[in-house]
């Protein structure tokens, strides 16, 4: 058992624990402060005021327990990034010489670069220097407070490529505490030999490469790419079925270039996200309002690609609810600190603490499809949370981009990561 005393703020504690947070809710979160923490078997099994503790239903136990003091911190659950292609052959600074040069994201893909200059790189690379650079990722995204991710294929674009990627992110699930969705996202660009023969691809997505997925339980979502000059929505509600028939939860790279269509093919398919979104007009809000999916806004590459931002002020004021991710690939966000992300989401998208820490927390465990058990500091869900390091307010998290405000991150129960001197073991608490 752990206790974690003397909290300054419990952020986003939940007597009731929601699903999702829409629309006006997203401004509020609710906190304790001068709070205590009690995690037991890897689970939050209680929390109160500190002035309460000793009516706690384990206050037997903490004479014997561990115990950290986080007097002057904040604790907050984990970030759950909803979005990642952290399995990756090469960063691609090449391509960002070129765009500060002036050229932009859709010219660097027709002249073969982007998704198709990672696939060239992919099939050179062994699984197991694949696996130890997501490692090496994953450990990087812990400190700054990442408890959950999905992770997607797509850089493959073979049959063989595709898995080689989903192997990976099966062996990371089981080697890293980190709680981890496979994604499936064969559709993500036409790979050049089938240029001319485009629905070729997409019959080998639709009549090998899902089935194979499937079978061998490789991936949790199916994702294409439907956007200009990628899927078209024909295509994708054509994928898109075949995954559902077979199980997969749907998500979708939506109108990031254009009005793709990809909202509404999304929907029709109850994609548990849609993502990017920076063509977002009110047909789109319209076919958002009455489902169930999870708009969600990847600031890191808008920023990245100079993007004109999705509007995501009037999605909320709508009353949809919002996510946020980091986007982690090589060739737009190369970076998958989600503390920078919360930054530009106040800055960039004018978000509010709460609105953007509501869009981190429970909106992407949504989009996670974890709500239940993730994304907010409830009874009964898994521990995973982080300590901050001594802060003014939870404000300070936006507002001071560019430091890792996160001191000690708890994964299942235990400290996996410590920026602390001191995180006492075996310590008299009362
Ligand atoms: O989410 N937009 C499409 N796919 C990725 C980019 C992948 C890449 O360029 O390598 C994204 O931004
Ligand atoms: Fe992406």
């Amino acid at each position: 058992m752990l206790l974690i005393r003397n909290i300054k703020e419990l952020v986003q504690v939940e007597k009731e624990p929601r699903l999702k947070v829409c629309g006006k809710d997203m401004a509020s979160l609710d906190t304790i402060r001068d709070a205590y923490l009690v995690i037991h078997g890897g689970i939050i099994a209680d929390f109160g005021r500190m002035q309460d503790l000793d009516s706690s239903p384990f206050y037997p136990d903490f004479l014997s327990c561990q115990v950290i003091e986080a007097g002057g911190r904040l604790v907050l659950p984990c970030w759950c990034d909803s979005h990642t292609h952290l399995v990756f052959p090469a960063s691609r600074e090449s391509e960002f010489i070129d765009k500060i040069r002036g050229l932009s994201y859709e010219e660097i893909a027709k002249r073969g670069g982007g998704i198709l200059n990672s696939a060239r790189k992919l099939a050179e690379v062994s699984e197991e220097v694949l696996l130890e650079d997501a490692l090496r990722r994953i450990q990087e995204i812990i400190r700054y407070g990442t408890g959950a991710v999905e992770i997607k294929s797509g850089y493959g674009l073979t049959f063989e490529g595709e898995i080689k990627i989903l192997r990976v992110i099966r062996r990371l699930r089981e080697m890293t505490p980190v709680t981890i969705k496979a994604t499936f996202l064969g559709a993500h660009a036409i790979p050049f030999e089938y240029r001319t023969r485009r629905e070729k691809y997409v019959d080998l997505v639709v009549q090998e490469m899902l089935p194979y997925v499937a079978q061998e339980k490789l991936a949790d979502f199916a994702d294409v790419f439907c956007d200009r000059g990628f899927f078209t929505p024909e295509e994708t509600d054509r994928i898109l079925t075949a995954a559902v028939t077979l199980g997969l939860k749907a998500k979708i790279h939506a109108n990031e270039l254009d009005y793709s269509g990809g909202i509404q093919v999304g929907v029709k398919h109850s994609a548990l996200s849609v993502d990017h979104l920076e063509y977002t007009g009110e047909d789109e809000i319209e076919a958002l309002m009455d489902s169930d999916t999870m708009p969600t806004i990847l600031p890191g590459a808008a920023f990245f690609l100079g993007l004109k931002p999705a509007p995501a002020r009037k999605m909320i004021n709508a009353g949809l609810s919002l996510a946020m991710a980091s986007d982690f690939n090589p060739g737009t966000s190369p970076s998958g600190n989600m503390q920078l992300i919360l930054s530009m989401g106040s800055i960039i998208y004018k978000l509010l603490p709460e609105e953007g820490i509501n869009a981190m927390t429970i909106n992407t465990a949504y989009a996670l499809d974890v709500a239940g058990s993730l994304g907010s500091i409830a009874i009964g869900k898994k521990a995973n949370v982080f300590i901050t390091k001594p802060i003014p307010s939870y404000s300070y998290l936006p507002y001071a981009f560019g430091e890792n405000k996160v001191e000690t991150v708890i994964l299942n129960g235990e400290v996996i990561s410590s920026q602390q001197s001191a995180v006492s073991g075996q310590q008299q608490a009362i």
